[in-house]
């Protein structure tokens, strides 16, 4: 282990040696003792100098990325550390170092009026990025910008405007920019780059189609199916992925308007209408807020709370069956909208969640459970209600007996998944590191994924990859 000392030691023996008679044997053994451990530590030398360098190797291909979401109620930036191991992508969601986000709101959105004012948050949230990576990686590390279902909602002219302020912060970030990096992205996009993360967490993106999980979404503003079908779907509604060397063929849409919040308004908005209209008829009611709650402070009463769950069931179930008669398709499950028969097991994700968590329901059989919580919340009185949960502001926790009601519409007398199906489960995260289940964590694996094979000169579509690319179960 310490060949200097060995060498010294060799060196002086024949000086020592010299005027006594030298012994033949010894001095060869001698001489082979020293190229031995001259070769031990040339050995070890090698050993700790390769050690070094890949160590070295393995820093240098350290990448950082980043996607900020701009959504309905808010802007999130993420940013994503990975690293390049024998031309592969290997991420890690969860542990130290590999990923940090911030939300800030309002959203996009809120600056139709002034889309001067969105450049103050996202300046915000590139900050938050650059502190996350190390200055010498800022030129090399991607900075993109997604909008979503409340940007899709204003006109073209206000989104680009909005949107153009948002690319003058990033391309003066310091990251690496294009200004197509800055859009606003379809809700099948989302779709599917939601559909990417889930499968990814489970460990099935790359493998057998028919063993992928679909996944709804419930948003704020829009809701998303996305699975892999086997049927033959119309090109409007069908998506091809590619991942590893497995190709995807998936259904995947996005019903604009059809979000929790947005379908909750336009209910309020045609019974506050029919009541307007309707005072010589007698009282109009609102089967999906709790009697006692009082709606509407102007028209004194025309407009009354009367919780009913099978009555808010159908109301809602009326507003997703809006448009049916002009279905063009051989059976549409949403107003005119296709969709082909369910395969394979689902993720309910977002607001399905959120309401399952409100009302404390097991996995197992939890739309049963859901029809007999919202029986109850419906039917229970507000001021009772206000007592029970302290904690929720009015507007919030009004929303349930809505939510329960629309979610048990939307999934089984819609979509048709059968009250005790076992193969939709409600979460958030997903696998056994538990990531979370957020479509930007998708659009980042798929840009990785691209991004990894970029030096080869070959340009590919987000979504039409054909790398390989390996993830960290
Ligand atoms: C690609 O396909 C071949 C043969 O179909 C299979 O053996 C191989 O494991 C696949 N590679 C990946 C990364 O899926
Ligand atoms: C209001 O009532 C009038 C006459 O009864 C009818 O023509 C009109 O369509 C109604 N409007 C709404 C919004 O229901
Ligand atoms: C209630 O009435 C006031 C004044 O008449 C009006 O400004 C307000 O917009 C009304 N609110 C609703 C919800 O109709
Ligand atoms: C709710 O409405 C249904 C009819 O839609 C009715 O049969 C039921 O009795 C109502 N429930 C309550 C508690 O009023």
């Amino acid at each position: 282990m310490d060949p200097l000392e060995l060498q010294t030691r060799a060196g002086h023996r024949p000086s020592t040696t010299l005027g006594a008679k030298p012994k033949p044997k010894l001095t060869k053994l001698i001489i082979m003792l020293i190229i031995a451990s001259l070769a031990i530590a040339l050995g070890i030398f090698f050993v700790c100098y390769s050690t070094f360098l890949s160590g070295r190797n393995r820093r240098v291909s350290l990448r950082y990325s980043v996607v900020i979401d701009g959504g309905s109620s808010g802007t999130r930036v993420h940013v994503f550390r990975y690293r390049i191991e024998s031309e592969r992508s290997v991420f890690d969601f969860v542990g130290d170092g590999g990923y940090a986000s911030m939300k800030l709101s309002p959203g996009l959105s809120a600056y139709a009026d002034n889309p001067e004012g969105a450049s103050v948050s996202v300046a915000e949230l590139v900050e938050f990025a650059k502190r996350k990576v190390p200055t010498g990686m800022l030129k090399k590390s991607d900075v993109r910008l997604m909008a979503t279902a409340g940007m899709r909602l204003l006109e073209l002219p206000v989104q680009e405007r909005i949107l153009e302020v948002t690319r003058r912060v990033l391309r003066s970030s310091g990251f690496q920019f294009r200004e197509e990096w800055v859009s606003v992205i379809s809700g099948s996009d989302e779709g599917i780059y939601a559909w990417v993360v889930a499968n990814h967490a489970l460990g099935s993106l790359g493998g057998d189609p028919l063993k992928t999980t679909g996944i709804v979404e419930l948003g704020g503003a829009s809701a998303q199916v996305t699975f892999v079908s086997s049927e033959v779907v119309p090109p409007e509604f069908s998506r091809t992925i590619s991942y590893g060397n497995v190709s995807y063929k998936l259904y995947s849409h996005s019903f604009l308007n059809f979000g929790q919040d947005v379908a909750h308004e336009k209910l309020l908005e045609s019974l506050h209408k029919s009541a307007t209209n309707s005072t010589r008829q007698g009282i109009v009611t609102d089967p999906c807020t709790p009697k006692g709650y009082i709606l509407d402070k102007n028209s004194s009463g025309s407009l009354q709370a009367a919780g009913n769950f099978s009555k808010c069931r159908s109301a809602t179930f009326a507003m997703l069956q809006e448009g049916k008669e002009k279905c063009p398709y051989k059976h549409c499950s949403i107003g005119s909208t296709f969709t082909p028969n369910l395969q394979g097991s689902f993720l309910a994700t977002e607001n399905f969640f959120h309401t399952s968590k409100f009302f404390e329901l097991r996995e197992k059989d939890w739309l049963s459970e859901m029809i007999s919580a919202g029986n109850r919340f419906c039917g229970e009185d507000w001021s009772k209600l206000k007592v029970k949960h302290p904690t929720f502001n009015d507007e919030s926790l009004l929303r349930y007996c809505f939510s329960s009601a629309y979610i048990i519409s939307m999934l089984h007398d819609s979509l048709g998944f059968a009250l005790d199906d076992k193969r939709i489960e409600f979460a958030s995260r997903a696998g056994e590191e538990g990531i979370p289940l957020d479509w930007a964590l998708g659009a980042f694996i798929l840009n990785a994924a691209t991004a990894t094979f970029d030096f080869s000169g070959k340009s590919r579509k987000i979504l039409d990859l054909s790398t390989v690319a390996r993830y960290k179960i």
